[in-house]
């Protein structure tokens, strides 16, 4: 059968290093060698591959950059209208002081505003911010929070120590090993690894880095601890709400959980696949960035706000939160019911918008690409995360967990006739990058 996509990929790897872009995005982590690995077209959850099949999008939904589902029309309208305007031009685009506005009014603790255009980039930004208002170095931090050196930093001369932390498998190559010990990692719901961080370099600490949710809900009084750590110490409390802000509510997902933090950061939840990221924050913190040079041309166009403005309207409008939390949890309930049925055991987690699973047992990689494998082929793209988004709908999850049922039975009797990698059309795929939380 023909697969542009993997002929295609096969060509990318020898022209751009890693093959994309994205380390999550790579055709090997769902289903090496037959993936179809690149898109003609999507919309909403309907997506088409090069070779014209078409398939459900009940997987990574943009690696969440598609709250809306994807080329949402009310988005897309407000965008046209940015081109037509022109997206660049000599003086700035208003756009960006109405999107201020916004964030701060849905964020009434916040009280200035800072952009950039990806999640990684927008912490290392806070982090600058940070560091030049306390004039201190030392980062701790929970979770991952992109690709940056003052993060990877965390990884140098640590060996093992780290693989409960951050991302097994990411080496800090190229990152200045000066930088070595500036970026400390601490658990979720562990309060007493924050301590010992503090003990140690209290005096030196420019930031408490964390999401202020993921994988699991806080245990009470863990925010609120770390709130009262950051006042004790002078460091600046930063909530990365990349992923988890606007699934939640309508705004960053610390507004849930009454801890307030001295500055958030949203990006692929707030523009629905048009790239916008925003630094948010009380004056005090924020007015830091006028000591610091931080400055970037493509930071000033106006696609950005102007996607912003019209997803973040939308979401409020049609409380989509509400709509992500309804189809995580029927998806979470439905997979842990398929699996019952269907004898395997499966351990469900994260946030209901970001929901995921794994297989239990040694065969487990194996299981998840049979999982994969089975579900494209009945014209599911698939994997153990589904992200939910506001084009998924009951009726879509109802049809996605029928199938499930069925492939989960494969995979069960697979398993118990010890054929698992036998029924396998390609390698394994591979997972060596795990979230913290
Ligand atoms: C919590 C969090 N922070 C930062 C990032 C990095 O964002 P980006 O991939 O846009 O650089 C991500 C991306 O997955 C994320 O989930």
């Amino acid at each position: 059968m023909s697969n542009q996509g993997q002929n295609l990929y096969k060509k990318a790897k020898t022209l751009i290093p890693g093959g994309t872009q994205l380390l999550s995005k790579r055709p090997e982590r769902f289903l090496p060698d037959l993936w179809p690995a690149y898109y003609d077209r999507a919309k909403g959850v309907d997506i088409w591959d090069l070779d014209g099949n078409h398939y459900i999008d009940m997987c990574i939904s943009g690696i969440g950059a598609c709250m809306l589902g994807a080329a949402d029309p009310d988005v897309d309208t407000a965008v046209r209208g940015a081109i037509e305007k022109g997206t660049m031009a000599t003086l700035n685009c208003p756009e960006e002081v109405e999107l201020a506005e916004l964030l701060i009014e849905l964020h009434p603790w916040a009280e200035q505003v800072r952009y950039s255009r990806c999640g990684g980039e927008a912490m290392a930004v806070a982090v600058r911010i940070a560091r030049a208002k306390t004039g201190r170095d030392i980062v701790a931090f929970c979770g991952y929070h992109g690709w940056h050196d003052w993060y990877l930093a965390a990884n140098i001369g640590s060996g093992e120590a780290l693989k409960e932390h951050l991302l097994p498998g990411l080496e800090p190559s190229g990152v200045p090993r000066a930088l070595g010990g500036t970026a400390l990692p601490f658990r979720y719901n562990h309060l007493e690894e924050l301590e010992a961080i503090v003990k140690k370099h209290g005096e030196n600490l420019a930031a408490i880095i964390m999401e202020p949710i993921r994988g699991h809900d806080p245990q009470p009084g863990f925010l609120e601890g770390v709130r009262a750590i950051a006042n004790r110490t002078g460091a600046v409390f930063v909530f990365d709400e990349v992923s988890a802000g606007f699934r939640l509510t309508c705004g960053g997902a610390h507004l849930l959980f009454g801890v307030t933090p001295d500055m958030a950061v949203f990006a692929k939840g707030m523009s629905n696949g048009y790239p916008m990221a925003a630094i948010i924050g009380t004056q005090e913190v924020m007015s830091a960035a006028e000591k610091s040079f931080i400055s970037s041309t493509y930071w000033t166009e106006r696609i950005g706000p102007v996607a912003a403005l019209a997803t973040i309207r939308k979401c409020r409008e049609k409380a989509v939160h509400e709509h992500l939390i309804r189809m995580g949890d029927l998806v979470q309930r439905g997979w842990q019911k398929a699996a019952k049925a269907a004898g395997v055991e499966i351990a469900v987690s994260g946030m209901k918008p970001m929901s995921h699973f794994v297989f239990a047992g040694d065969k487990n990689r194996a299981m998840a690409t049979l999982f994969s494998q089975e579900m494209l082929a009945r014209g599911y793209l698939a994997s153990l995360d589904f992200y939910a988004t506001y084009a998924h709908t009951a009726s879509h999850v109802e049809k996605y967990l029928r199938v499930c049922e069925e492939v989960f039975c494969i995979i069960a009797k697979a398993v118990k006739e010890g054929s698992v990698e036998a029924m396998l059309k390609g390698p394994t795929s591979r997972s060596d990058f795990s979230r913290l939380t």
